[in-house]
């Protein structure tokens, strides 16, 4: 049986104080949910004090990117080691926004999964097609390059997440439908079983993409939704909360 994931990628948006205080507020307000985990994503700057914020609750913290290597003179970046430090449990790997405006690609976000894995972090793979893409036709061409090239040469599924956001649905307000999401979400999952054998079954797939309170409800009734990368809505602690109480209510 899977379980569910709500994960809030805050992107690049607030400052320390305002962290905690959302922090704090999705602590308080996800005590004594079941089932489930619930993942915040700060902006680098946060993430240790969000840790601070949510040690010893059931909320969990993730990184939005991480680098391939273990140290040294890469300008910017930041390692494995400095975000198992800061209290990571999870990273987001491969977003749609980094492969766009910092070049990333599909062999670099495998390096980055591994590393992640290597290191004892779990990665959140995204992948997504544009919409031209999805115009064209070509929708599970492209995810299936995506998916599979993000875990060549991994050969263990365990600790992996996959995220499918497609880029047409991200930050614009127009969701991907129930099923189409669903489509692409059992899409993935063979394209992993075909890799993988019957583990595929095991892996949380995440939908992202204009998620809110209202159509999460019918998103996560989907046989291979597993839960949500949120990422506007989970900047206000009422509808990130909503989301996590309503996916909650799905699964009694
Ligand atoms: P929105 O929820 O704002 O569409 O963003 C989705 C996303 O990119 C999460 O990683």
């Amino acid at each position: 049986m899977r379980t569910w994931m709500v994960a809030g990628n805050w992107k690049m948006n607030n400052t320390i104080r305002e962290a905690i205080d959302l922090a704090k507020g999705v602590k308080d307000g996800a005590a004594g949910i079941k089932g489930g985990e619930v993942v915040l994503a700060p902006p680098y700057t946060a993430l240790q004090s969000v840790y601070e914020t949510i040690k010893g609750s059931q909320v969990l913290l993730a990184a939005q990117n991480i680098y391939f290597e273990d140290k040294g003179a890469y300008t910017g970046e930041v390692s494995p080691a400095m975000l198992k430090d800061a209290g990571c449990t999870y990273v987001i790997v491969g977003h749609s926004e980094r492969r766009k405006y910092f070049y990333e690609t599909d062999e670099g976000v495998n390096a980055k999964a591994k590393k992640c894995l290597q290191a004892g972090l779990k990665p959140i793979i995204c992948v997504g097609e544009t919409e031209v893409e999805r115009e064209k036709g070509v929708t599970e061409f492209v995810i299936g390059i995506q998916v599979k090239k993000a875990l060549h040469g991994i050969d263990k599924l365990d600790n992996i997440v996959i995220a499918y956001e497609p880029v047409w649905a991200i930050g614009t307000g127009k969701n991907a439908t129930p099923m189409e999401a669903e489509e692409v979400h059992r899409f993935i999952r063979n394209v992993v079983g075909d890799m993988y054998g019957e583990i595929c079954k095991k892996i949380m797939i995440l939908y992202g993409g204009s998620v809110t309170s209202e159509n999460i409800g019918e998103l996560i009734s989907m046989e291979d939704v597993d839960g949500a990368l949120v990422g506007g809505a989970s900047l206000k602690i009422d509808s990130f909360l909503g989301i996590i109480r309503n996916i909650t209510e799905k699964q009694k």
